[in-house]
């Protein structure tokens, strides 16, 4: 299924946080854990109450039975088949059958680091390059309305679902009259800055009617590197003069090599009191345009190869996008972690080109 430069991402993507569930989600499974997939690999998540959050391998070492359809039994997961019970560190604490032991000192299950922000549940997989969770500036500004959209699973892989978000050239095409205008197909080449982990670039839009509720005017991206995209849009001011201010936050949680599950959130400084829902609305219409385009690249998965596809200078973001994720998997491979965290903390400046790109 894949080639060796999506095995490196995947491995690559273990040292980050994704979101794998919303808090929603965690406690309409309760008291069973939620099953989940993250990076191909099978998770039993639960909320052990005091004992806090479990993100372990779903799968029971006793007789492989799945921990996912057992259930929370004192801050612990029980296991449906012969309840064995097993801690948020993985350990097994009980074998009903052995009431007075020994427990073996290999039932010890891989278990994972689990943390909730912003409504959704986030499992880290290796803790060695001390990632953190990504910003969503939207969520502590006390301006702004935060509303979450529900989350969507699509069979691409996810840094295209990414590189979807920051492709300035698709707008004119796939959003011709929603984002873009088919008339005006060429897309200003950004200044791009690496700060702080996140990729940044500024984009002005064509001038164009866009609706009241879309999120369309002067866009300030980050991306917190590697998968997720945050948008902040300057919108008209109110009649008063008050400044319009808006977001969208997409994470890309990679569920396997080939398939994406998004997580998003809205939020604005305008319009508290008004119905949430055509502005979710409008993110729907959105997602219904890319939804045939964005899945039907073959392969799903994002090549780091630059031959494999053909780029042109429009592709600024995207080649500069596959460029630091090449280099993290270079520093992944030749340095580990550590040296992944020194390539994510360097800061960069890449000018806006006068001339056409190498590919
Ligand atoms: S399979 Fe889990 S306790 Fe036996
Ligand atoms: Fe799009």
């Amino acid at each position: 299924m894949s080639g060796g430069a999506e095995s490196d991402l995947s491995r690559l993507f273990t040292l980050f946080w994704h979101p794998v569930a919303t808090l929603e989600e965690l406690r309409a499974a309760a008291p069973q854990p939620l099953a989940v997939t993250l990076l191909g690999r099978q998770l039993a998540v639960a909320d052990l109450g005091p004992a806090g959050l479990a993100a372990v391998a779903d799968r029971c070492l006793h007789r492989s039975a799945r921990l996912s359809v057992g259930w929370v039994d004192e801050g612990t997961i029980r296991c449906g088949y012969h309840g064995w019970r097993w801690d948020a560190g993985g350990r097994c604490v009980e074998i009903p059958s052995m009431p007075d032991g020994p427990i073996p000192p290999k039932a010890c299950l891989p278990a994972y680091d689990v943390e909730v922000a912003y409504g959704m549940v986030w499992v880290r997989l290796d803790g060695s390059a001390g990632t953190t969770i990504p910003a969503c500036p939207a969520w502590d500004d006390a301006a702004m309305k935060v509303v979450a959209g529900a989350p969507y699973t699509w069979p691409v892989g996810a840094p295209r679902r990414v590189e979807n978000f920051v492709d300035l050239a698709h707008f004119a095409w796939v959003h011709d009259g929603s984002l873009g205008r088919r008339d005006q197909p060429v897309p200003p080449i950004p200044s791009i800055r690496r700060r702080a982990g996140e990729m940044r670039f500024d984009y002005d839009p064509p001038d164009m009617q866009a609706d009241d509720v879309a999120l369309y005017g002067y866009s300030a991206y980050r991306v917190p590197m590697p998968l997720t995209v945050d948008i902040g849009f300057t919108l008209d001011p109110e009649p008063d003069g008050t400044p319009v201010r808006r977001h969208l936050w997409m994470t890309a949680s990679p569920v396997d090599d080939a398939t994406t599950r998004s997580f998003w959130v809205v939020a604005r400084t305008d319009r508290h009191d008004e119905d949430d829902t055509p502005h979710l609305a409008f993110q729907d219409l959105v997602l219904a345009e890319d939804e045939p385009l964005v899945t039907n690249q073959d392969p799903p998965e994002l090549h780091l190869d630059p031959a494999f596809e053909i780029s042109v200078r429009t592709d600024r973001v995207s080649l500069e996008y596959r460029r630091w994720l090449r280099e993290l998997v270079a520093a992944h491979a030749e340095g580990g972690p550590e040296a992944v965290a020194t390539v994510l903390a360097a800061p960069r400046s890449i000018d806006a080109p006068t001339a056409p790109l190498p590919t």
